[in-house]
């Protein structure tokens, strides 16, 4: 059934607040490990203090580890979804990402096919951010308290790919920001409340809608009045 006659269910409360912390928690430990890598950001040991800097790395660290395990609870479903969208990637997610470039200026190509609950770049966006969790995670705890458990050789390595997953993660997540404001920003409102506009959804994850329809949890009426609106 249909929110207010417009709107389609996509996300959980849990899953939205899962998202909002992880995003938070990753922006934060970026932030507070800048000042290593740019002398620009050096005003934030100055301000702050290194130590404090330290300490706030590892408190957001702590969040952004707990998040998704809390997650496995709170917002299961959500979370079990990624992880087989992010396997179900095939043939019309490739046609997708080839002609999805024109979207990032805002226009909407010819011959896309209809995209499931999520498209193929959010596939990849899952993927991407799922592999850097894990790398950031793992190299992260080595070097926290790796000392005396390996090898200080193999530890110093940590500290190079600890920043390569950095970089790619906050690349990523910049191109994903990018989408999701800019280009698609009928999106955020499934972030705000979990619900997005059946229009919209009709157009970006057609194949998720038609699914929707043929299990009963929207009648075809009521989505084809809320098309006509
Ligand atoms: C201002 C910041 C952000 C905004 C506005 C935003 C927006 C969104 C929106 C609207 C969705 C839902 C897409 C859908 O329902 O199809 C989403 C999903 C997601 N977000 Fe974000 N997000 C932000 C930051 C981040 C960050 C920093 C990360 C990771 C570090 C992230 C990772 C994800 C992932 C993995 C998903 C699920 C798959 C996808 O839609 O790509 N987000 N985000």
């Amino acid at each position: 059934m249909l929110v207010n006659k417009k709107y389609v269910k996509r996300h959980t409360k849990g899953f939205v607040y899962l998202h909002w912390i992880n995003a938070l928690c990753f922006f934060m430990l970026f932030l507070t490990a800048l000042p290593l890598y740019a002398d620009t950001f050096r005003f934030l040991y100055d301000l702050l203090g290194a130590r404090t800097l330290q300490n706030a790395h590892r408190f957001f660290a702590v969040i952004f580890v707990l998040n998704p395990i809390v997650g496995l609870i709170t917002a299961r479903e959500g979370i079990w979804r990624m992880f087989s969208e992010v396997l179900k990637f095939n043939g019309k997610d490739i046609t997708f990402l080839i002609k999805f470039p024109l979207e990032l200026i805002g226009k909407h190509p010819e011959g896309v096919p209809k995209q499931g609950f999520y498209n193929g770049g959010e596939r990849m966006n899952i993927a991407l951010q799922l592999a850097t969790w894990g790398v950031l995670v793992g190299s992260g705890a080595l070097l926290w308290f790796g000392e005396g458990l390996i090898d200080n050789s193999i530890r110093a390595w940590m500290i190079p790919l600890h920043s390569l997953c950095a970089g790619i993660g906050f690349a990523g997540s910049i191109g994903h920001i990018y989408l999701a404001l800019v280009a698609n920003p009928d999106s955020v409102h499934g972030m705000q409340d979990g619900t997005i506009k059946v229009d919209y959804a009709n157009v970006h994850h057609g194949e998720w809608i038609d699914d929707m329809v043929r299990d009963g949890k929207i009648n075809r009426q009521e989505l084809n009045d809320a098309l006509k609106r």
